[in-house]
């Protein structure tokens, strides 16, 4: 793991940790309803507390919460379940952890910034093996992010629309795109929604 996360929740500095579900997912479920999960599995890697994973949940859907640091599913756990969802301590880019996971949907939320760039592949390489055929993958990607300042010091990384689109195309269908209305106070208009369909 390239990035020592357990340290910033040890040490308390999680500027991330916003104590709601992400407002541009409110808004696709909304737009596109509880069926675009197809019931599940679905994957939310890097869930840190796992707000998204409790509103995905609270659809009906199955869902796995997954992170690499021990401290974000600790706290994750200690919120009451919505309805059987899943905290795991893993890493999305180990192929031993793909190793036979099998997903109808994945949701995507400031992992993909979180993750050093040159990663990036390696990301979508992930989604690509845990995702079956027809597979959704949903994100709201942070375009550009403030924080950085220059832009080449994250986390989170900037990206933009072409690269993500680009880096998911191997495997993926482009299925729509747009600036979501709703956001957390600082990301407004500096997020994307994307959402792909798994070829194959
Ligand atoms: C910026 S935080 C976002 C957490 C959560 N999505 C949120 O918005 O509250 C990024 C999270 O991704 C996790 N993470 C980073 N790399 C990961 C990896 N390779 N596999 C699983 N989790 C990872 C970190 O531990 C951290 O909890």
């Amino acid at each position: 793991m390239p990035r020592d996360w357990e340290d910033w929740y040890r040490r308390g500095e999680t500027p991330w940790e916003k104590g709601q579900a992400a407002p541009p997912l409110v808004e696709l479920m909304e737009r596109n309803g509880a069926d675009l999960w197809q019931g599940g599995p679905v994957l939310v890697p890097g869930c840190g507390f796992g707000h998204d994973v409790r509103a995905i949940a609270a659809t009906g859907a199955s869902v796995i919460g997954l992170d690499s640091a021990p401290s974000a599913i600790q706290g994750a756990q200690a919120f009451p379940s919505e309805t059987g969802e899943v905290y795991e301590l893993g890493d999305f880019l180990d192929p031993e952890w793909q190793q036979g996971r099998r997903f109808r949907a994945l949701w995507e939320h400031t992992c993909f910034c979180a993750i050093d760039p040159p990663f990036r592949d390696a990301y979508a390489a992930a989604a690509a093996a845990v995702l079956v055929p027809g597979g959704l993958l949903a994100g709201v990607f942070y375009l550009n992010p403030p924080d950085p300042g220059d832009g080449t010091d994250g986390p989170p990384f900037p990206s933009s629309i072409d690269e993500i689109t680009q880096r998911f195309s191997t495997h993926f269908e482009f299925l729509e795109g747009w600036v979501p209305r709703s956001a957390y106070p600082g990301r407004e208009g500096r997020e994307w929604i994307g959402c792909f369909r798994r070829m194959g």
